[in-house]
């Protein structure tokens, strides 16, 4: 009997250890990671142990934990590998009460991945640019892709390599959904000659262009705010033959050790309320939830001219592979 009981504490104890955390892989930026993590902790009790990958490592870290998941959920990143992880039956299917309260790009993506995934923000594509570098350059503002390939910009763009960043890949997808693929790969080629640096990071251009480091990046419009609150003279543009987004997703990893928190923590996420720190960490995607407040540095959709995203196409496991495979050897290969 005394041993019986014994057990049952511990059992209980385990439980009750176990219960009290949620292991987190967080894509977006430190920032707007660290404040949920503290919040959470704080309104809940519960830890969150975060880890900070990009979207395309943070898939890789999936794929290795396969047999043995250490993640319990992924939070934010870029659509396209999540719609993989999904696929490759890395993450578990829950249809969460609050989707009738999301956008429809945001209840899309749940939809596509079988309710595997979801969207949580979304953002567009675009070019940042230092002001101050620029002119004294003498260079033009970039007003299209076309631009990007000029001869006066070499060595003076930065973007992420795809194989790491959801951002490079979301350039790679949307270039060859506007101009084919064989076009879109030449035009890549070309971008090459001119790109100073590929980072591992969707926002190291960015913060690169910030600190007058390269004229031109690359990268997600909702990025830049954050540098310009702090002081740094960077602007965006997009490009005139349009552009794509990311419909930034969050999944429950199957397999999750800490099922039932990793649940609630899911639901939190997608409140109004926890949507707004976002914004509270200078963070600036579009929210999914269409109770959020949306604060006025968030991009408007209504003045970009997007292009119609495949994302169920470019967020395929064989499309997805096979279309980094062919950058890392058509491109990457090639001497600058
Ligand atoms: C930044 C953006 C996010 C995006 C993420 C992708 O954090 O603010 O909107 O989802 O980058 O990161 P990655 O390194 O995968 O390009």
């Amino acid at each position: 009997m005394k041993k019986l009981l014994c057990a049952a504490a511990l059992v209980g104890m385990s439980s009750l250890a176990s219960a009290q955390q949620v292991n987190v892989i967080c894509s977006v930026q430190a920032d707007w990671c660290n404040m949920i993590a503290t919040v959470y902790a704080r309104t809940t009790g519960v830890k969150i142990n975060l880890a900070l990958k990009g979207s395309g490592e943070a898939l890789a870290q999936l794929i290795a934990e396969k047999d043995n998941p250490k993640t319990d959920v992924w939070f934010g990143g870029t659509g396209d590998p999540h719609l993989q992880a999904a696929e490759s039956g890395l993450t578990l299917e829950y249809k969460s009460p609050t989707l009738s309260q999301l956008y429809p790009w945001a209840q899309q993506q749940a939809q596509q991945s079988g309710f595997k995934t979801v969207g949580i923000y979304s953002g567009p594509l675009g070019f940042g640019y230092n002001t101050e570098l620029l002119k004294k350059k003498k260079l033009a503002v970039p007003q299209s892709w076309a631009d990007l390939l000029k001869p006066e910009y070499k060595g003076d763009i930065q973007v992420a390599n795809p194989a790491s960043s959801g951002t490079a890949y979301t350039m790679i997808a949307t270039l060859v959904q506007l101009m084919g693929e064989e076009k879109a790969f030449d035009y890549l080629k070309g971008l090459h000659k001119n790109v100073g640096q590929y980072t591992r990071s969707g926002t190291g251009p960015i913060k690169a262009v910030a600190r007058g480091e390269t004229a031109v990046s690359i990268s997600f419009v909702h990025d830049a705010p954050q540098e310009r609150m702090q002081g740094f003279p960077v602007e965006t543009v997009t490009p005139a033959e349009g552009t794509g987004a990311e419909i930034g997703s969050m999944s429950i990893v199957k397999g999750a050790r800490n099922l039932a928190e990793a649940k609630k923590f899911y639901e939190w996420a997608l409140t109004p309320q926890a949507q707004t720190f976002g914004a509270a960490a200078k963070q600036f995607q579009l929210p999914s939830n269409k109770g959020t407040v949306v604060d006025a540095n968030v991009p408007d959709f209504k003045k970009i001219k997007m292009i119609n995203y495949d994302y169920a196409k470019y967020g395929a496991s064989a499309e997805r592979r096979r279309l980094i495979a062919r950058w890392e050897k058509d491109v990457n290969s090639l001497p600058r």
